[in-house]
């Protein structure tokens, strides 16, 4: 979920709004709006549905205040409707909410609640916590306003990223934070609130991100109070200055998001190597592993975790590392690494690759892995980002925001950081000779180009092959070696924009398994480039054209067996085997993209997905 607040001189409306779009890839499924009007009174607007929904019900209250905020939700306590969408108001009416994350222990205290009178309209943990606050200052007048917010915040667990506004107490916002992320925006006689600093960065370059278990209190006459929720201890802030600009947070002339990460992918990966990739010298620097080298070298097994794509990315680094530094690697989701009792030891290395840094089971993840004694790495694309800030050590992918709900940069920025990682590794552990390494780190440098060539010579030819798979109901993704990950990215990206079910497999267990659903009727998109077990892939191409099944094929250029028997054929530029997944996805993020947008979805915010999942 995504939440903006706002208190200063400017119409709270506009900006509560405009943050609410910037922050719509965090949760769509309902929006809504509390302002504090003039005698003081709030007004409130929400809906299930999107925030240009809540704008056409609410644009009324343009210039109406000063003083506000608002929620964009991603449903997990109660399904999405207007009642269940937020801000939520306490029984009297006078303290309204808005939260990101779970309560847990919800249940519980709504019992509580009702046994002393209170009544619930929605079905969300959040209308709880709201009363909560009610009940700390029913029960003693004395209890002003943050007093409340900050017992009733003692009183739950979970994670949460909470903003609260008092009728009798105009002007003030309080935050708090545990798990989600919050921002605070310091302008000048301006405060803004923000899930991540998108909202305000037009506003002021000044924010203070505001940590674990502290809550703030901000007003225009005391400025920002920042508190430890368990003791009430002053804290003194931490101001950071911005490095997001707005054109990075724009769609600068592109239809969808999606599609302008796609293209930014030769520069987003050559960011990523920036200052790391030193190919004249010869030297992979990465500020991050510099002092820990010998506790990778010397680790029992590096351990990957991650979700969705970057889970992917992960697969690919446990082939990059194994060949390369030969440190064996296993990769997990992190929510099943989590619930099993996994073997981690303080010979271990845990490395979280995240996008977001935010992920709730990655982070939940990393703890136990903590708590064990691991080291604990991060590969991170966003600043100081909850999971960058609790590992030890890790390498930022610097590819800029990502804002389209599918990953499409950043999961090769990732890529790239796993190759400069497995390079540096497999070099200091003497693994990797000095020729091979040169080699190799000139070939990933010449990435960024052969990435222009495959969007310039494939954007048309994607968009001509989506055309003939509109209806397509099911799809197949089959890779070997490096691009088995590849094809499971592939798969997911087609699943999460268009709809259409898709599986990827290593392409020679196909025959185990999926061959069953070979038909006329069944397209299957097979990366085969020359380096990685081409003769093997050449088979089982032949073995679906003997089932009759509609092939489309990623191959090198000049490449004549497999685009012989392919009835679609989309030419890459050769480059090594490691790197080829690299290459190779962006053909299946157009191509995914490109189906997605002829069949009418929303490609940037597809249904029922939030690009940063912040709950278990
Ligand atoms: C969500 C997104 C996916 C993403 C996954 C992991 O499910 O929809 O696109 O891959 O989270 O996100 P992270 O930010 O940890 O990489």
């Amino acid at each position: 979920c995504g939440i903006v607040g706002y208190t200063g001189f400017q119409d709270a409306y506009d900006i509560v709004i405009n943050g609410l779009r910037r922050l719509e890839y965090r949760g769509y499924d309902s929006a809504g709006i509390v302002l504090e009007g003039g005698d003081n009174a709030f007004e409130v607007e929400k809906t299930k549905g999107k925030v240009d929904d809540l704008v056409n019900i609410s644009s009324k209250l343009k210039g109406f205040a000063k003083v506000g905020m608002g929620h964009t939700r991603w449903a997990t306590h109660g399904v999405p409707s207007d009642r269940n969408s937020h801000p939520h108001l306490s029984n009297n009416g006078k303290i309204a909410i808005v939260h990101n994350g779970i309560i847990e222990n919800y249940d519980t205290i709504k019992i509580m609640l009702t046994e002393k009178g209170f009544s619930f309209k929605s079905e969300t943990d959040t209308e709880v916590l709201v009363n909560l606050v009610q009940y700390f200052m029913d029960v003693n007048p004395e209890t002003d306003f943050p007093t409340a917010v900050r017992y009733a915040l003692n009183e739950v667990y979970g994670a949460y990223a909470i903003t609260v506004m008092h009728e009798d107490y105009p002007g003030v916002l309080v935050v708090g934070r545990l798990g989600s992320p919050l921002a605070i925006g310091i302008g000048d006689k301006e405060y803004f609130i923000a899930s991540d600093a998108s909202p305000f960065v037009e506003f002021t370059k000044e924010a203070i991100y505001l940590e674990e278990g502290h809550m703030a209190i901000l007003s225009l006459e005391n400025g920002v109070d920042i508190r430890t929720i368990n003791d009430n201890s002053k804290i003194v802030p931490e101001i950071q200055e911005l490095k997001l600009n707005l054109e990075q947070i724009e769609k600068g002339g592109y239809e969808h998001f999606m599609l302008k990460e796609i293209f930014e992918q030769p520069k987003s990966i050559q960011d990523t190597m920036r200052g790391r990739l030193l190919v004249e010298e010869g030297i992979i620097k990465m500020a991050g592993i510099w002092d820990h080298l010998e506790k990778f070298k010397n680790a029992n097994k590096i351990t990957i975790i991650a979700c969705g794509t970057s889970w992917h990315a992960g697969l690919i680094g446990e082939y990059l590392i194994e060949e390369f530094a030969r440190i064996p690697v296993e990769v997990e989701y992190a929510s099943e690494f989590r619930y099993r009792n996994p073997i981690i030891t303080d010979k271990d290395v845990v490395i979280a690759i995240s996008q977001s840094g935010e992920t709730a089971d990655t982070m939940a993840a990393l703890k136990l892995a903590k708590e064990k004694g691991a080291f604990i790495y991060g590969i991170c694309n966003v600043v100081d980002s909850s999971i960058a800030r609790i590992t030890d050590a890790g390498s930022y992918t610097h590819a800029g925001p990502e804002i389209g709900v599918a990953s499409t940069k950043a999961f090769t920025a990732q890529l790239t950081i796993l190759s400069l990682l497995a390079l540096k590794l497999g070099k200091h552990n003497g693994n990797l000779g000095n020729a091979e390494f040169m080699s190799l780190i000139a070939e990933l440098n010449a990435i960024p180009k052969k990435i222009e060539e495959v969007l310039e010579a494939t954007h048309e030819l994607t968009q001509n092959i989506a055309k003939d798979f509109i209806n397509a109901t099911n799809f197949l993704y089959l890779g070997r070696g490096y691009n088995y990950p590849a094809a499971l990215e592939g798969a997911l990206k087609l699943k999460e924009i268009s709809y259409i079910h898709a599986e990827g497999y290593p392409a020679a267990e196909m025959k185990h398994g999926p061959i069953a659903l070979i038909d006329e009727n069944m397209p299957i998109v097979i990366i085969a480039p020359k380096k990685g077990h081409y003769d093997k892939i050449v088979s089982n191409v032949q073995e679906i054209k003997a089932r009759k099944g509609k092939v489309i094929a990623v191959v090198n250029k000049g490449d004549t067996q497999v685009s012989a028997m392919a009835d679609y054929v989309i030419e890459i530029p050769e480059t090594s085997e490691c790197f080829s997944p690299i290459v190779a996805s962006v053909p299946l993020q157009l191509l995914a993209y490109y189906i997605a947008v002829y069949r009418g979805a929303n490609v940037d915010q597809p249904r029922n997905l939030a690009k940063s999942v912040t709950v278990e």
